[in-house]
């Protein structure tokens, strides 16, 4: 960081995707929303997987190197796409990422049936996984080829190998890993085979910083090393004794970038999709906004409304629950699976409950950023159920720009709770009953306290911006750079 070169970032989806009718794509997911804020904050060369034909074109046009481009509402900066072998991605993305380590990661798997793991998933590993983290790792060597104390943030579950590719080409490299999902207890790794989790926890280890959003995924993976590896772990400093090298492990939360909210709640293309709700709106809205994903527990979100509207009759034909739900990656069985679950759950609760007139959810299956806002803007309650959550954004961007004092009912096991929690009513994801309550609860409190919660909702929100969660990190990585001491976060 000191000789003003530019900081490299690598992760798996980059800011944009380019589409097959030419237009632009702004990444979706809590990654790419951070990193828009913090690349748009710094001097940096973005490094990503060109995900589609149109990325592969694009970096092609310009000889795999950087070039600039233009995030829709996220400002400029420069990134390069790198395009892997599309059988080797496909093993990387749709086998291994994803479900095998995203399901590891948020207890997902239901483990007395899945998963087997057979050659078909070890091999994914070595052929798609590692080419993928290898193919990225060779381009990071590029950008940082001639600078003196290169710096770079390598993010997330899809690049775990490639901290360790890097450093041994590059042993002076500074590397910084931020892990966006969470880290879970140790058993939840024994799912898979020893090699192939040495060499994950090796390629972890090989940065000098890891990040994660929460004090509590910080123990976890900390107890993982203990457990699961040879190395010395000191639990209350959070350092990992790695042969002759330090490892910190530290809790950074990531705060959304507030004013680029605001700024997108003023548009007009909000304020157009603003008319058409609040001219169709019922008495009272409930909100969700996600993508179509198991951890976000969707189904049992719908199970609490039917259980709620069973209960409470009196709210029939009052309120609409709209569901947007973005379809997110969709080769995957599983997922594929849990979009066809969540429409006929939706069509069972709409049959028993709905009139000719009143249809009670209103499930929305599109990526839209202008219409997820402008609901922001109006509902009473926002559900944030997720069974595990990183830290999930949605619970920061709603009360935001939110303009009826709604309530967040927010479950414990997001990251944003460890913030939240206090202004929210919390629930614990699995007790659908709690759920139905807490949406009783919500739409029957006080206005006063209502405006409580609200208010102490957005002073938590807007205390701190991408800028200030990066300015953490680099302040611990010229601490440890010079050589100081961790102290515990
Ligand atoms: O923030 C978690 C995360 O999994 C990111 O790593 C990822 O980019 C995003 O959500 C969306 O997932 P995907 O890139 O697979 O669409």
């Amino acid at each position: 960081m000191s000789n003003g070169a530019p900081l490299v970032l690598v992760s798996n989806r980059g800011p944009v995707t380019y589409q097959d009718d030419g237009s632009v794509k702004r990444g979706t997911g809590g990654l790419a929303t951070a990193l828009i804020g913090l690349a748009s904050h710094r001097d940096a060369v973005w490094i990503a997987s060109a995900m589609t034909d149109r990325d592969v074109a694009q970096s092609d046009e310009h000889g795999g190197r950087a070039f600039e481009i233009e995030v829709p509402h996220g400002g400029n900066f420069r990134v390069r796409f790198v395009a892997s072998d599309p059988e080797a991605y496909d093993r990387f993305y749709n086998i291994f990422a994803n479900p095998m380590l995203w399901f590891i990661q948020h207890y997902l798997w239901d483990q007395s049936n899945a998963p087997d793991i057979r050659r078909h998933e070890v091999e994914a590993f070595e052929f798609g996984y590692n080419v993928v983290n290898e193919d990225l790792a060779e381009a990071v060597l590029e950008e940082i080829e001639g600078t003196d104390e290169p710096v770079v943030m390598v993010h997330d579950y899809q690049l775990y190998t490639l901290p360790g590719m890097v450093r041994r080409a590059r042993p002076d490299v500074f590397l910084h890993h931020f892990v966006h999902i969470p880290w879970t207890q140790p058993d939840a790794w024994r799912v898979l085979p020893t090699r192939i989790r040495d060499e994950i926890f090796d390629g972890l280890l090989a940065n000098d910083i890891i990040g994660f959003h929460t004090r509590s995924y910080r123990r976890n993976f900390l107890q993982c090393v203990r457990d699961l590896t040879e190395h010395e772990v000191d639990m209350e400093r959070g350092v990992v004794r790695c042969r002759d090298r330090d490892v910190w492990v530290r809790a950074y939360p990531l705060p959304i970038d507030w004013r680029a909210t605001q700024g997108v709640a003023e548009r007009d293309s909000v304020r157009e999709f603003e008319e058409r709700l609040v001219r169709r709106r019922r008495e009272y809205s409930i909100l969700r906004v996600d993508r179509a994903d198991l951890s976000k527990n969707v189904l049992r979100g719908f199970t609490g409304f039917d259980i709620f509207l069973e209960q409470h009759p009196e709210f029939a034909e009052r309120i609409t629950f709209t569901a947007q739900l973005m379809p997110s990656r969709t080769d995957v069985p599983e997922y594929a699976e849990y979009l066809e679950r969540i429409e006929a759950l939706v069509a069972v609760v709409n049959h028993r409950h709905g009139t000719p007139d009143w249809m009670p959810i209103d499930l929305k299956l599109r990526d839209d950023l202008d219409e997820a806002v402008a609901s922001y803007k109006h509902y009473d309650v926002m559900m944030v159920n997720a069974m595990f959550d990183g830290m999930n954004l949605v619970a920061k961007e709603g009360p935001l720009v939110n303009e009826r004092d709604g309530v967040s009912i927010l479950s414990e096991n997001t990251g944003a709770h460890e913030e939240l929690g206090e202004f929210a009513l919390s629930v614990n994801p699995f007790d659908v009953q709690e759920l139905a309550d807490s949406i009783y609860a919500a739409l029957t409190m006080e206005p006063q306290e209502r405006a409580r919660r609200a208010a102490g909702l957005k002073q938590i929100v807007t205390s701190r911006d991408p800028g200030d969660w990066i300015d953490e990190q680099v302040a611990d990585i010229r601490k440890k750079a010079r050589g100081g001491a961790a102290v515990e976060s």
